[in-house]
């Protein structure tokens, strides 16, 4: 929604609703969500894949709207703890299209959503079986169960969110695999349906996956012959990266991920497997854009321009965890004042808070100024912390013209009310 880079930002808009007006009326820091933008991801999603099911994964950015909005587009949603359960239920997902997730659900979260009736539950390894089975039978009810396996492909952009490897600590290593789902298998409360897998985040082709099927799909095999059982599904996780040098190829997955596993099946004497696929970056990075107010610059020893805005490593972790880059756009009014090497700090307690190093602006950027920062729609609020008691930033969605705050901002009166004294 924000991409041109020049100076002249003095009314940019992002779903028709100019970022100046927005500050205005929401305040500073601010997350602006475009939903049309998250829809029209979701709707290339199903065009591209129509035989995959399709969830969100809500760890990006999830609040009711976020929840409705993506039920809305055919995509189930899949949560990681009671919270994300709570919200995807509040918002009238339809039990049966989430997924729950997790290394270390509780015994409460377990329950939580076993009761509440969710589609699957993917076991992350042999003890949750066992956890998993103690809250499911007394119900009466049969849970639909992934499990989860780490195939021993590297993939992701960063070392912290590699997720298919040996040595991490998600799923269950291959060679467990046919004696875990044989603990699945024993239990009558849990009916083992397939296979995940999630190999990392920020993934841009299809090489991992493809590296990973072979082993996929012989476990598969494997598991039918020795437990006499047909699994059904296989989800590939999420993942799908975006932006420069990252752009998942979403239509090279489509051409050749579904037909790869086919053949694979085939190849194997299985019945064909329905495929589904969790991303959550791809279809919210680019919708959201984060609004600053400039509050002070300086000029350091080293000669390097400090612009300091009213956000920072609370509302945007991500630089100082891994490294991330962020452009940034002065917005609200036009300058012909010449670029000038700067870098946006926050204004946290800490030398690390930077939230973009090395850019450029106009260098008459001052203190009032707004400064825009795009792609921040997915891991920013979701991710946002209240270091030094800074009340987390509002979410603004807009679309057509119209803005709406789905999600409020804190006050400090929020903050107060959890300290008992
Ligand atoms: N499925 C599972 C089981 C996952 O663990 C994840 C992400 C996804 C799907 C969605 O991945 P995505 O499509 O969004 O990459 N905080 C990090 C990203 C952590 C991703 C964790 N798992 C960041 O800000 O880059």
């Amino acid at each position: 929604p924000l991409t041109a880079r020049s100076a002249d930002h003095g009314d940019v808009a992002v779903g028709g609703v100019a970022l100046r007006e927005l500050a205005a009326r929401f305040g500073t820091p601010a997350y602006v969500l475009d939903t049309e933008d998250v829809r029209a991801r979701c709707r290339a999603y199903r065009r591209a894949l129509p035989d995959v099911d399709v969830s969100y994964a809500g760890k990006a950015f999830l609040c009711r709207a976020m929840a409705g909005l993506v039920a809305e587009e055919g995509l189930g949603v899949d949560v990681c703890s009671a919270g994300e359960l709570a919200v995807a239920l509040r918002a009238g997902v339809a039990p049966h299209r989430l997924v729950l997730h997790g290394n270390a659900k509780t015994g409460q979260e377990l329950a939580t959503a076993v009761a509440a009736g969710v589609g699957r539950v993917v076991v992350d390894s042999a003890d949750e079986v066992d956890r998993l089975a103690a809250v499911s039978s007394p119900a009466g009810y049969v849970q639909h169960v992934l499990l989860r396996i780490a195939p021993g492909v590297e993939a992701g952009g960063h070392p912290s969110v590699a997720t298919g490897g040996d040595d991490q600590k998600f799923g269950v290593p291959l060679a467990d695999a046919p004696g875990v789902a044989g603990r699945i298998l024993s239990r009558p409360g849990l009916r083992l349906v397939g296979l995940h897998t999630h190999l990392g985040s920020r993934i841009r082709d299809t090489g991992p996956w493809e590296r990973a099927l072979p082993a996929l799909l012989d476990l598969v095999a494997e598991i039918a012959a020795r437990h006499d059982v047909t699994l059904d599904e296989l989800s590939l996780g999420g993942g799908h990266g975006v932006g420069p040098g990252e752009e998942f190829d979403l239509d090279g997955f489509a051409r050749r991920i579904p037909s790869a596993v086919r053949r694979g099946c085939a190849l194997r004497g299985l019945p064909a497997l329905r495929l589904a696929v969790e991303p959550g970056r791809a279809l919210v990075a680019r919708a959201g854009v984060t609004l600053y107010r400039v509050v002070g610059t300086k000029h350091a020893g080293s000669g390097r321009w400090f612009v300091a805005v009213d956000g920072g490593m609370s509302d945007n972790p991500r630089p100082a965890l891994y490294g991330a880059r962020y452009d940034v756009h002065l917005v609200g009014r036009s300058t012909a004042a010449p670029w000038a090497p700067a870098t946006v700090v926050g204004r946290h307690c800490e030398s690390g808070d930077v939230l973009a190093r090395d850019v450029t602006l106009p260098a008459d950027v001052a203190a009032g100024d707004v400064l825009a920062v795009p792609g921040t729609g997915a891991y920013h609020h979701s991710m946002a912390s209240t270091y030094n008691l800074v009340p987390r930033p509002p979410v603004v969605a807009v679309a057509d013209g119209t803005a709406r705050e789905i999600v409020r901002r804190e006050t400090v009166t929020d903050l107060m009310a959890r300290d008992l004294g």
